[in-house]
């Protein structure tokens, strides 16, 4: 921390001189995240406080999807994310083309997509959710259209967890996180049986993981469960920062870290966002046209809620 201080301090200070607002998602670092960030949570949170920002100017520490949703829910303000290239494997997994084939093999089912996508793909849906609310916004979704199918992309992991629950028929995409992708189950089962831990999961990981824990939700899901459960020990199966950053909040809780870093979140840093405070840099845009189709299928979201 001490080699992070002159940074954090100078940042602060030019975030106050600008009048900034830094929004930080769960699994960025913990000099961010405590450091210098104004709100911080799941991707839902940072949508909803992108939609009610009081500031003109946003810097989204986080990957370019989430960036671009804020942009979309807050179209007069200034939006920067401190690195481009921040991107997502699922937001990436698809395109807008892919979304308007899909609606012409199952023509009258509805589509909702997952807010890790781009600005293209969500403007060709009828609705978004994130993890935080994939199950109501998919029930939602299906009792408006009188459809008992669903088209729910990019995760084929989250889908097939949200079809679970919700009993709905779901097409699917074939996009993965390439973080949660990489979890097991023998991993999961041994964390548990070694440590005497409890299993927190992300619904990104596979069926075999999820069938192993004991809770499964989005990042700030797992903070709430974590002050209801109160677990002497438990292991976050998710992003790596996700533990560190919950350890202050939990001093009694003993954390496992069977965790895998998201290179996409990792771009982002203490230099570059102090670049992106001095510089006004890099701006994030969305064309009007998109951004309007987008926003439609970003409020359905908000307004089913957490
Ligand atoms: P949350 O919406 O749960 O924060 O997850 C976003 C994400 O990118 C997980 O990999
Ligand atoms: Fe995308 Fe996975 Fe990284 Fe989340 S953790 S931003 S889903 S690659």
């Amino acid at each position: 921390v001490p080699l992070h201080l002159p940074w954090i301090d100078a940042i602060n200070a030019l975030k106050k001189q600008r009048g900034a607002v830094i929004m930080a998602h769960s699994y960025q670092s913990p000099e961010i995240f405590h450091g210098v960030a104004d709100v911080t949570g799941d991707s839902l949170a940072l949508a909803q406080a992108a939609a009610s920002c009081d500031s003109d100017l946003i810097v989204l520490c986080g990957v370019h999807f989430m960036a671009e949703s804020a942009k979309i829910l807050a179209p007069d303000k200034t939006v920067l994310i401190p690195d481009l290239e921040a991107g997502c494997s699922l937001a990436s997994s698809i395109t807008a083309a892919d979304v308007r084939a899909l609606r012409a093999q199952h023509p009258g089912v509805p589509v909702v997509s997952y807010v890790n996508t781009s600005a293209e793909v969500k403007a060709e849906s009828d609705a978004c959710c994130t993890s935080a609310n994939a199950v109501q916004v998919v029930e939602a979704i299906a009792a408006e259209s009188g459809s008992d199918k669903v088209i729910f992309l990019p995760d084929r992991y989250l889908g097939s967890w949200v079809a679970t629950r919700t009993g709905i028929e779901l097409v699917l995409w074939n996009g993965t996180c390439e973080v949660h992708e990489k979890f097991t189950a023998m991993e999961a089962r041994h964390t548990r049986e070694r440590f005497d831990a409890k299993i927190v999961a992300h619904p990104e990981c596979s069926p075999e993981v999820l069938a192993e824990a004991d809770f499964v939700g989005s990042t700030s899901a797992m903070g709430r469960w974590l002050e209801k459960e109160k677990p002497t020990r438990v292991a976050m199966v998710t992003e790596c920062s996700m533990a560190d950053n919950l350890r202050n909040r939990f001093p009694q809780v003993q954390f496992i870290k069977p965790c895998n870093l998201c290179p996409h979140m990792k771009r982002i840093t203490l230099p570059n966002i102090h670049a992106a405070l001095h510089d006004l840099r890099h701006e994030v845009h969305v064309a009007p046209d998109v951004a309007a189709r987008a926003r439609a299928a970003l409020d359905r979201m908000l307004a089913v809620g957490r």
